[in-house]
């Protein structure tokens, strides 16, 4: 069965089909009962004749009070219009029959006599053109012997025939009538009760990415579709969030590129605004590097979490000892720590599944913040440790605390808590995206808190 698309065609065959199914039981239940009441009706009036021949059969003691007895029935059954009556005793012997009786000769022929007292089964027949309902039924007398009295009756039920033909036919078109009428109304019903779903569709419509704040309004929706509302609402906010950041995003990048550019333009300038000597050239050529450096390195970040996004970091599977790389990076921070009054401690080990390199740089970015934040006579404490089937490192340095607000976004990229304050430090705010995305790429996650003049980063890789 090919299935139709649209819901409401389905709802409406399912409708017609499902009142056809019922109404057709109806028609035929209705056309039943009336033939049934009709026969009734007939088998009632057989009674009463037979219950009236009876007892003027039973009276009869010799066969001339039969014959009798027969003429004096003549009155009370002639006149009766459509009936056919024939009384006979034995095979030959004709005692009574209606003008009409010949009619009852199938009936006579073809059944047997009733074995017991009672009435034989009803039948039905056609003679000459018009249908009759009759049946055979025996009648005691009193005489002393001698075969019983049969008796036949029938009645013309050509006019209920007729009836039931013309009330049939009425009926069948009405159920047509009626299919056709609960297909159009399941086809409107369906409509209607999917008007919320148009709705959606165009609200859906409307939603495009500088429009993104629409939202379907969940009181007017149905209960069948809040879900589905609630979680086309959601995947909406979700989208907004994303399309958020991805502008700030590039409206941070592109601020952060026009530092750089016009710091260079301004010294080109000036350099050139008069006749130098080469050593002031020199010295311009160098400071211009300084920016170059600069550019280049959050080019190189920003490709790196372009990969990141796409899933194409480059990992080198391979065990990795923490305490290993932290011990190696606190050698290359040695001196800068040392010259910031700042210590390094560390304690713990873990290996963690991954690439070294990538994971280098995490740690190494978790480690340049933690020494840039920590004030002088602080230190900086790294510990690393297992707990089931997870492995920790945390960086901790005391310091001013981040305040709240600040922390979800801190991941983000370009973003910096104060930009201003950390002026003399160059970054760009690249360094902890970076770290989460390189994290994240090893199927673990971050996560920072800054309470009581602590500020720790926490990272959990899974343990090989
Ligand atoms: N240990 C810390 N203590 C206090 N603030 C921190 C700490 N680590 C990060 N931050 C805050 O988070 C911001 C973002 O850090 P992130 O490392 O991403 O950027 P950045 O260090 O400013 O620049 P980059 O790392 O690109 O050179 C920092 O500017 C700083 O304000
Ligand atoms: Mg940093």
């Amino acid at each position: 069965m090919i299935s139709p698309k649209s819901i409401t065609l389905r709802l409406a065959l399912f409708f017609s089909s499902a009142s056809t199914v019922v109404l057709l039981a109806i028609g035929y239940w209705i056309g039943a009962m009336v033939e049934t009441h009709f026969e009734e009706q007939d088998l009632h009036e057989f009674e009463g004749k037979l219950t009236l021949i009876r007892h003027v059969l039973s009276k009869a003691q010799s066969p001339d009070d039969l014959t009798n007895a027969a003429q004096r029935l003549e009155e009370a059954l002639v006149g009766h219009h459509g009936l056919a009556v024939a009384i006979a005793a034995g095979k030959q012997q004709t005692l009574f029959a209606t003008p009409d009786a010949a009619l009852l000769a199938p009936l006579l022929g073809a059944q047997a006599m009733p074995a017991s007292a009672g009435p034989s089964r009803p039948a039905v027949w056609s003679w000459e053109g018009r249908t009759y309902r009759g049946l055979l039924a025996t009648a005691p007398t009193s005489m002393p012997q001698g075969a019983p009295v049969t008796v036949a009756l029938a009645l013309d039920i050509g006019h209920h025939l007729e009836f039931l033909e013309a009330f049939r036919k009425r009926l069948w078109l009405a159920i047509v009538v009626c299919i056709l009428l609960t297909a159009l109304f399941g086809w409107v019903a369906a409509r209607r009760g999917l008007a919320p779903v148009r709705d959606m569709a165009r609200i859906a419509h409307g939603i495009s990415a500088s429009r993104l704040e629409n939202r379907l309004p969940l009181d007017a929706v149905p209960e069948e579709l809040t879900q589905l509302a609630t979680a086309f609402n959601e995947m909406l906010g979700r989208l907004e969030d994303s399309f958020r950041r991805l502008s700030d995003f590039s409206s941070d990048l592109a601020h952060e590129l026009r530092t750089p550019i016009s710091n260079l333009m301004t010294q080109t300038q000036v350099a050139l605004s008069k006749a130098r000597s080469a050593d002031e050239y020199r010295e311009v050529l160098y400071s211009n590097l300084e920016e170059y450096d600069r550019l280049a390195r959050m080019i190189g970040d920003m490709l790196f979490l372009a990969k990141a996004d796409n899933g194409l970091l480059v990992q080198r599977r391979g065990p990795v000892s923490l305490a290993e790389e932290v011990r190696q990076l606190f050698e290359f921070y040695e001196a800068w720590s040392d010259e910031l009054g700042v210590g390094l401690d560390s304690a713990g080990e873990g290996i963690v599944p991954g690439d070294r390199l990538m994971l280098r740089r995490a740690i190494s970015n978790l480690l340049s913040n933690a020494i840039r934040h920590a004030p002088r006579g602080g230190s900086v404490r790294v510990r690393i440790e297992r707990s089931g089937q997870e492995v920790r490192l945390s960086v901790e340095n005391p310091g001013e605390p981040i305040p709240p607000e600040h922390l979800p976004r801190l991941f983000d990229r370009f973003y910096q808590v104060d930009a201003s304050r950390h002026r003399s430090h160059e970054g760009a705010g690249l360094g902890l995206a970076i770290t989460q995305s390189i994290i994240e790429a090893h199927g673990g996650r971050i996560a920072v808190t800054s309470t009581d003049g602590v500020t720790r980063f926490e990272a959990i890789f899974p343990a090989g």
